[in-house]
């Protein structure tokens, strides 16, 4: 689907496939170059970041591994609600592995927070986070944010993998939902 294609259901369009993409093919560029002479695992929180996570590891002109894990965020709210808890864990073990967390989107960054300290724990040799988009405003704890798409305003979005009750995750871009759609 694209923007277009549900514009009553949209506040705004913030961001379209073609910038999505270049965005990518850039932090592509950095992360070939900051893990030269590095294996690297991708690790993709279900389901947000399949987009992300199918064009970032394609972008790519070196080899990557990628698994996945499912953490519990917000059911079918739109306020997160900090409790994190694994769903579907990871099938590789982490030891002395360089992981690269791939998210679709930081809110109040309780989520990656608990999520970069448990894959430490488990003896990863490196753990950094790449997000898709940002909320400045909305972050309730400090994430170090080693490659960010696009820091965008502090409303709730949906599209290239974000949902809204399991809707939209199929859009090519995204946009900001209108309240209508929630209210
Ligand atoms: P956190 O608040 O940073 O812990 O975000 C947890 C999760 O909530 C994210 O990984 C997303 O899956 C989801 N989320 C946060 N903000 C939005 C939004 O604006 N639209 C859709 N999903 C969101
Ligand atoms: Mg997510």
């Amino acid at each position: 689907m694209d923007l277009a294609d549900i514009r009553d259901d949209l506040k705004e369009e913030l961001l379209t496939e073609a910038q999505l993409h270049e965005r990518l093919e850039e932090i592509a560029r950095e992360i070939e170059r900051d893990y030269e002479g590095r294996d690297v695992l991708l690790v993709g929180v279900l389901r947000g970041a399949v987009m992300v996570m199918a064009d970032l590891a394609r972008s790519l002109k070196k080899h990557v591994e990628m698994d996945w894990m499912a953490v519990s965020s917000y059911g079918s709210g739109t306020v997160s609600s900090g409790v994190v808890r694994i769903l579907k864990d990871l099938d590789t073990d982490l030891t002395n592995r360089h992981v690269l967390i791939v998210e679709d989107i930081i809110d109040s960054g309780l989520t990656l927070s608990w999520l970069r300290q448990n894959l430490v724990s488990r003896g990863a040799a490196s753990v950094e986070i790449c997000t898709m988009l940002r909320k400045p405003d909305a972050l309730k704890v400090e994430v170090d944010v080693k490659y960010c798409g696009f820091d965008i305003p502090n409303e709730f979005v949906i599209g290239y993998g974000l949902d809204y009750a399991e809707k939209y995750r199929n859009l090519r871009g995204v946009g900001i939902l209108a309240p209508h759609v929630y209210q």
